[in-house]
């Protein structure tokens, strides 16, 4: 089959396709044709070699998500079969022909949904269930802080959010983009470089301040998070797309009582990961279907165009997916 191999570390140019041997199934395990898969900033810093892939996956193959159908299956798999359309999530290998996952590990794509759409949606939508839901235990009403807000997972973040029925905040530094996004549903978004941020994101989530911040960013919002959420108030900390290291006044921490909590989806173990899938597909799945969300398309390249699709996500300039199609 083909692939994108890492043929070292570096720039767009270390991205090659080239020939590599086709995967087999396992007990419990499916073989899917991929139709689609979607890019990732793990993907970069894999590519800059600041990212290895954890065990299991393959070392040079990058790639978290996909959408296909299955093309065969190993002994014993049981709810599935030959021909379904399913979606998920991966360690890396994504960016391939073909996958082979745990039958368990699978959603089923909705009902009309284009591999396009269904390969913007397992990466960006489980991570942002997964921490609005379990990590930062969000409950009716409450009012959330997105970071990134423009991006696959801050914007994924955004829709599940309202959800909830409290208000959402949004933070992404684009101008085009922050009234692209106000379009996209009822968030208020604000520009992260205003003099007054803190007193601007209280304007928007009322006087208590914000429930549950969601961070993509990392070291720089330290402080600001400190500040606008409310007592008893939780940050979930998923990116560092801005640093890893900064100071925090733990005097704050105490005197607000903050729970912070950082979180992690690709180098959690197969249980752990059909567990949360499961879930998922219990509970949001049928949101999908019935179009209550809706992953967004940035932008499609074909899987020979896999260095333009890095350079526009290294330039920023993408608003949700940017969606490889790996075969018609
Ligand atoms: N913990 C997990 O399990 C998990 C899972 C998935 C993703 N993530 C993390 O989530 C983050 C977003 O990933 P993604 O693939 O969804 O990203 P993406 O689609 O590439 O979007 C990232 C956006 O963030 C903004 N940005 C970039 N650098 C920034 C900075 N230094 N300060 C503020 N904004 C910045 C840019 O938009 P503007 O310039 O318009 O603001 C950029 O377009 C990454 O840090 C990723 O590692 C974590």
């Amino acid at each position: 089959m083909r692939a994108v191999v890492l043929s070292g570390a570096g720039g767009p140019e270390v991205l090659e396709i080239r020939e590599v041997p086709d995967p087999r199934p396992g007990p419990g395990e499916v073989l899917v044709r991929v139709r689609a898969s979607a890019l990732h900033r793990a993907d970069l810093l894999q590519r800059r070699g600041l990212y290895p892939a954890p065990p299991g996956a393959p070392a040079d193959v990058p790639g978290l998500e996909y959408a296909g159908e299955i093309e065969a299956c190993g002994e014993r798999v049981q709810s599935l079969k030959r021909g379904e359309r399913v979606m998920g999530i991966l360690g890396g290998g994504g960016h391939a022909e073909q996958v082979v996952v745990h039958e368990r590990s699978c959603l089923r794509i909705p009902p009309g949904f284009s591999w396009e759409q269904a390969a913007a949606v397992p990466e960006a939508f489980l991570t942002g269930y997964d921490a609005l839901f379990r990590a930062g235990r969000l409950a009716a009403g409450e009012v959330v802080l997105v970071q990134a807000a423009a991006s696959g997972v801050g914007l994924a973040t955004l829709q599940l959010a309202v959800l909830a029925g409290g208000r959402v905040v949004g933070l992404c530094r684009s101008a085009d983009k922050r009234a692209r996004l106000a379009a996209l549903g009822p968030f208020h978004v604000l520009d992260p470089g205003l003099p007054d941020l803190g007193d601007a994101v209280r304007l928007a989530a009322g006087e208590d301040g914000v429930d549950l911040a969601i961070d993509l960013i990392g070291a720089p919002a330290w402080s600001f998070h400190a500040d606008v959420l409310r007592e008893r108030g939780r940050l979930v900390v998923l990116g560092l797309l801005g640093g890893a290291r900064t100071e925090i006044d733990l005097g704050t921490l105490l005197r607000k009582r903050l729970t912070v909590v950082g979180s992690i989806l690709r180098s959690r173990g197969p249980e752990e990961k059909v567990e949360l899938v499961q879930e998922f597909a219990l509970r949001i799945l049928p949101l999908l279907a019935a179009g209550r969300i809706a992953p967004v398309v940035d932008s499609v390249f074909d899987l020979s165009e896999v260095a333009r699709a890095h350079a526009r996500m290294e330039r920023n300039e993408n608003l949700g997916k940017i969606v490889l199609r790996i075969a018609r």
